[in-house]
């Protein structure tokens, strides 16, 4: 058994929730700390939730519910969060100023023997390891989103990260059912996001620039990816519309991208001003439960009614961009 048995997790959206239903699912005992009580009951009800999934597919029992629950608590207060943690994980927004900040309210409280790990997708652990005050106990964990079927966690360290603490967030990948994927040197990303982050952008730069309609994208996608279950769309859709903005304007700030920015704020516009944010709303590019990319004729061959509809498509496309 490792050292790790009492985990806390910063910012329970999207990936925090995540993290924090299936840790203890595998048996930690976890505090799930966020900012408001709101936040906190859209994590209760998300929990609610992952209870049904992992019964119909990890075969969780009842009981094996019900010790999960009673394995969780939920906490507003930083400091009642993180005082008996042997592990922080950090899933706070993708903006650098936040995970500062947080690191730095969360120093003076940490007892001193706890690790902590970033769950950022796309920053290094190097830039905000003053701010933990304890570098050698601080690493990058990453996981991937729908962690009960993507099981990996890439542990990846920074020049400062000590031997005992990769050794201890590798035990506590296994112990809690993950494949541990070693990232060999510090890159923006790690293995996944280096080529996912990628993909999923250029598939919102088609819809972006009216190349391309979401459906098509996907449908394009998995025709050519046979046995796959989600097209980049869908994808977005999962990871949440919050975070990919944050992914896709930070970014374009940092490398004064223009795709990039204008990708961003197309997300906005559509999605986070109307308060869509993908899969944890029921709305994205496509509407929950029962997403059209999931439906028998969706990637079927069309009737040929549908020639005038497509033809006008690709027609009038091309014209207005005379
Ligand atoms: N969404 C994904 O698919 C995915 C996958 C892997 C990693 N990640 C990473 O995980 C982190 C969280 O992403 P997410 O998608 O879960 O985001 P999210 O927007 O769904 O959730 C972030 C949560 O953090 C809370 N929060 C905001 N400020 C906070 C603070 N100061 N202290 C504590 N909590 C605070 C918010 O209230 C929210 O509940 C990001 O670094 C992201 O890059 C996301």
């Amino acid at each position: 058994m490792s050292k790790i048995q009492n985990v806390t997790v910063l910012g329970s959206g999207v990936l925090g929730g995540q993290i924090a239903w299936h840790t203890a699912y595998k048996g930690k005992t976890v505090v799930v700390y966020d900012i408001s009580a709101d936040a906190v009951d859209r994590c209760k009800a998300a929990h609610n939730q992952y209870a049904e999934i992992y019964k119909k597919d990890v075969g969780a029992s009842e009981a094996d519910i019900d010790a999960t629950r009673a394995r969780l608590r939920y906490s507003i207060d930083l400091a009642d969060a993180v005082e008996e943690a042997d592990l922080v994980i950090e899933a706070v927004p993708e903006v650098p100023a936040i995970k500062t900040e947080v690191y730095q309210q969360m120093a003076p409280l940490l007892p001193p023997h706890t690790l902590i790990a970033t769950n950022s997708s796309t920053l290094l652990a190097r830039d905000f390891a003053a701010a933990t005050g304890r570098p050698d106990k601080y690493c990058a964990m990453h996981y991937a989103n729908l962690i009960w079927i993507m099981n990996v966690i890439e542990v990846m360290a920074h020049k400062q990260t000590s031997r005992e603490t990769l050794r201890e967030a590798t035990e506590f990948a296994i112990e809690t059912g993950m494949v541990p994927i070693a990232v060999l040197k510090e890159q923006n990303g790690y293995v996944l996001n280096t080529w996912f982050v990628p993909l999923i952008t250029a598939a919102q730069t088609l819809v972006t620039n009216g190349i391309s309609t979401p459906q098509d994208v996907d449908r394009t996608y998995l025709k050519v990816n046979a046995g796959a279950s989600m097209g980049p769309m869908a994808l977005i859709d999962m990871v949440g519309m919050k975070t990919f903005f944050d992914v896709l304007s930070y970014w374009g700030q940092v490398n004064k991208d223009q795709q990039m920015l204008d990708n961003a704020a197309y997300v906005k516009a559509h999605f986070l001003d109307k308060g869509l944010l993908g899969t944890q709303t029921g709305q994205g590019y496509y509407t929950y439960p029962n997403p059209a990319f999931q439906q028998k004729d969706f990637l079927a061959v069309p009737d040929l009614s549908k020639v005038g509809e497509i033809v006008e498509r690709v027609y009038l496309g091309v014209s207005s961009n005379v």
